[in-house]
């Protein structure tokens, strides 16, 4: 048997419930536990005249039954006298059914300013007033039930009730954004577009209609939709005769009547109208940032070079899931054009920042070496996400669509700027009963030459059970790390910002800035990109394994566990294995995992450069006087941490390449060596050829002179060169 609703501990106010609909929702409430204030002007039905007599028999029933109920006289328009009565009678405020109506109907061109007024004050503004008054103690106790009352004047409009249907539609939308800003709070609101009997449709409807049509068949759904445990927020409902409907919205698939520099003419509107109003595969579209995405959709494709074939529909939601009809199809090819602004705005974007001298060939694309990080590569293919929509065979709820893992191959170093064509197929679609898992294959090219491949694994919640295969050999799979602790770890801080640069980058969903989106994902706050953190995973372990040489880089393939809040702390842990480096990102501060079953696959090093794990090329002088500096070090280090308290970093270079890095500890301890850059901040770093190093240290060449010559660079506290000299001096004597 199912549990009875309802309502002891509630406090229920009804306005308008002296007679008619809203009687019945009093005597409901108050024979369900509910404490009732029952308002009521007692006026006629066009807003003339006043009593307390309505209200004061009403309430006279709802204690007659043993309920719980008291009267207030006030107009809607005082809306927080009725909520007064709430508060002092019962001290709080838990449910308020916006009722209270008249009628003014005229043709609309004998509306008179007063008729347009009147209706507008009594139901649009005077729901608005009561409204306003119980949010905040809605708000307080994180709980509130809101009904509004349209009419189906209002959907549909009704002759001579021009001024009814404005204001009856205008609930409508009241309703939609409270139910926005209430949700996060448990404040819902709900319409319903009622019909019954009343002295309201006794002049319209005929007598046996009128009495047939019963309030009290409207009633229980007004109930439910207040009930604590009724999660409805934001719905409309025709409801009467015992019958109950939702209403929703739908939109035709539509038309770009525009072309890439080109205006929108009035003929191209006209000769494509019957597709603009062509229902076929129509969508419904069930928020503003559903909405905003078609128009995003359409400026990118049609302003920024991602030119869809003109022909095809921006956005599609197939009826049902049919994989064979979804695997192997291809998405219209989507063009990309960017410049060195995009590639610099993406290295802001995943964490770069000029605080790292190692990151200013990521973000001046002045500099002798100036690349664009790898991840870069997923940029110009992301957007094929979004085109499932048009996929056959796919019924895509995209509010229900999470981005569970991402691989990513690069055939060559991507170009600091060009035009990138991808094509992107549905290479799989696979049944994991909770959700279904769509494989998204992207190749981009430039020119006709392959530069890189991406595979989205695109998970939609609750679109399992259609019968579909589990696993799919076309998966690009994750990789556990090694059982042993990390070999390096680099921590890193995303800034509050993160998430509102990175989105520059094309993702624009509102998840990752707008407050109220999140919170209806069920986020405290907007969350980081998930490809956000693969990027700074990335460049992480390309800094510890591959001296940020873009050319290194091979593939990359991560699994997204849990979101990241901007602001936190990334915590990337690497483990090598030969040209592999397992990975595994958490967030700091929670210890919690945030990319899991990852790795990056490395080019092996070119001969005289790179190795796999810290450079290692042969034939440096340079070598022997850092060893030796090691060695006294070792000996004499904590006099020279007193002495010195620096941090120098060392590159080393050779034939034009970053050859060596070293970094001379002389702050922390005793003081000590290591190879390669200090994964903290060196208070200097000293960038010099292996030659002119050699030349400095045997005093050939005085570093003063190096500096000017423009042979020793120095970046960081330069004061601190000074102290270099001692340490060349007295402890690299070879
Ligand atoms: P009704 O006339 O029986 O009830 C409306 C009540 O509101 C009356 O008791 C009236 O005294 C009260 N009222 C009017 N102005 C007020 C004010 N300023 N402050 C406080 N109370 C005030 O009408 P009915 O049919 O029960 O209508 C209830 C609601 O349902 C109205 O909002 C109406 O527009 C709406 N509606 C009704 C339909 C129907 O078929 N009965 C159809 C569509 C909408």
């Amino acid at each position: 048997m199912s549990v009875p609703l309802t309502f002891t501990g509630r406090v229920v106010l009804v306005t308008g419930a002296g007679g008619g609909l809203g009687r019945e929702y009093a005597l409901a409430f108050g024979e369900r536990g509910a404490a009732v204030v029952v308002n009521d002007l007692g006026g006629d039905i066009k807003g003339g005249g006043k009593s307390s007599a309505a209200a004061d028999r009403v309430v006279e029933e709802i204690r007659a039954k043993g309920g719980k109920a008291v009267a207030n006289y006030d107009s809607v328009e005082d809306g927080e006298k009725l909520i007064q009565t709430a508060l002092d009678a019962f001290g709080r405020i838990d449910i308020v059914v916006n009722n209270a109506g008249i009628l003014r109907d005229r043709s609309f061109a004998r509306t008179s300013d007063l008729d347009w007024d009147l209706i507008h004050r009594v139901h649009l503004r005077g729901s608005f007033l009561v409204t306003r008054a119980a949010w905040n103690h809605m708000k307080n106790q994180k709980f509130g039930r809101i009904i509004m009352t349209s009419s189906a004047a209002g959907i549909y409009g009704n002759f001579g009730q021009a001024n009814y249907s404005a204001a009856k539609l205008g609930l409508l939308g009241l309703a939609n954004t409270l139910a926005i800003e209430g949700q996060k709070y448990n404040i819902h609101c709900n319409t319903i577009a009622p019909t019954a009997g009343s002295r309201l449709t006794e002049t319209v409807m005929p007598p046996d209609l009128l009495e047939s049509l019963k309030a009290e068949y409207v009633a229980p759904l007004v109930l439910w939709l207040c009930h604590e445990s009724c999660q409805e927020n934001s719905g409309l409902f025709e409801v009467g005769a015992g019958w109950i409907g939702k209403l929703r919205w739908e939109r035709s698939l539509g038309r770009i009547v525009r072309q890439t520099n080109q205006m929108v003419t009035p003929e191209s509107v006209r000769d494509t109208w019957s597709e603009i109003c062509d229902f076929t595969d129509a969508t419904k579209p069930a928020s503003i940032q559903e909405s905003l995405q078609t128009l995003v959709d359409v400026l990118s494709r049609v302003d920024t070079g991602i030119t869809a074939n003109p022909t095809s529909a921006v956005s599609i939601t197939a009826a049902g899931t049919n994989p064979s009809a979804a695997i192997g199809h291809t998405l219209a090819e989507m063009n990309f054009t960017y410049t060195h602004m995009n590639c610099i705005l993406y290295a802001l974007g995943v964490g770069m920042s000029t605080k790292d001298p190692h990151h200013l060939k990521f973000l001046f694309e002045g500099h002798e070496d100036f690349s664009v990080l790898p991840t870069f590569g997923v940029i110009p293919a992301q957007s094929s996400m979004m085109g499932l929509s048009s996929v056959p065979g796919l019924d895509i709820d995209f509010t229900r669509l999470l981005h569970g893992e991402q691989y990513m191959e690069l055939f060559k170093p991507l170009p600091t700027s060009g035009t990138l064509s991808s094509k992107a197929t549905v290479a799989d679609v696979l049944d994991k009963g909770s959700g279904m898992l769509i494989l998204l294959d992207v190749h981009t090219y430039s020119g006709g030459e392959l530069l890189c491949y991406n595979q989205f694994s695109v998970f939609i919640v609750g679109s399992g059970g259609f019968g579909g295969k589990r696993t799919s050999q076309k998966v690009m799979v994750t990789a556990d790390p090694p059982n042993r602790a990390p070999d390096a770890v680099i921590v890193d801080e995303t800034s509050k910002d993160q998430a509102a640069l990175y989105r520059l980058s094309g993702d624009w969903n509102p998840l990752h800035i707008d407050p109220s989106f999140a919170a209806m994902g069920g986020f405290k706050s907007p969350i980081l990109h998930g490809l956000c953190s693969f990027g700074f995973a990335a460049r992480h372990v390309l800094k510890q394994y591959a001296g940020s040489d873009v050319s290194r880089f091979k593939s990359i393939k991560v699994r997204f566990v849990k979101p990241v809040y901007p602001g936190q702390s990334l915590q990337t842990e690497m483990w090598k294995e030969g040209n592999r480096v397992h990975l595994q990102c958490k967030v700091k501060e929670t210890g919690g995992v945030v990319l899991s079953g990852a790795y990056i696959d490395l080019h092996a090093a070119a001969d005289t450069s790179m190795s796999a794990g810290p450079p290692q090329p042969a034939g440096l002088q340079s070598d022997l006087v850092f060893a030796e500096i090691g060695r006294r070090i070792k000996d004499a280090g904590a006099e020279l941490v007193k002495k010195v308290n620096a941090v120098f970093g060392w590159e080393i270079t050779k034939d034009g390449k970053t050859a060596r890095e070293w970094t001379i500890d002389l702050k922390t301890g005793s003081g000590s060596l290591h190879k390669g850059a200090y994964t903290g901040k060196a208070d200097v770093t000293f960038t010099v050829t292996d030659e002119d190093f050699m030349e400095v240290v045997l005093g050939k060449l005085n570093p003063q002179k190096a500096f000017f010559a423009g042979k020793l660079k120095v970046r960081g506290n330069i004061m601190l060169s000074q102290k270099l000299e001692a340490i060349l001096k007295d402890h690299a004597k070879l």
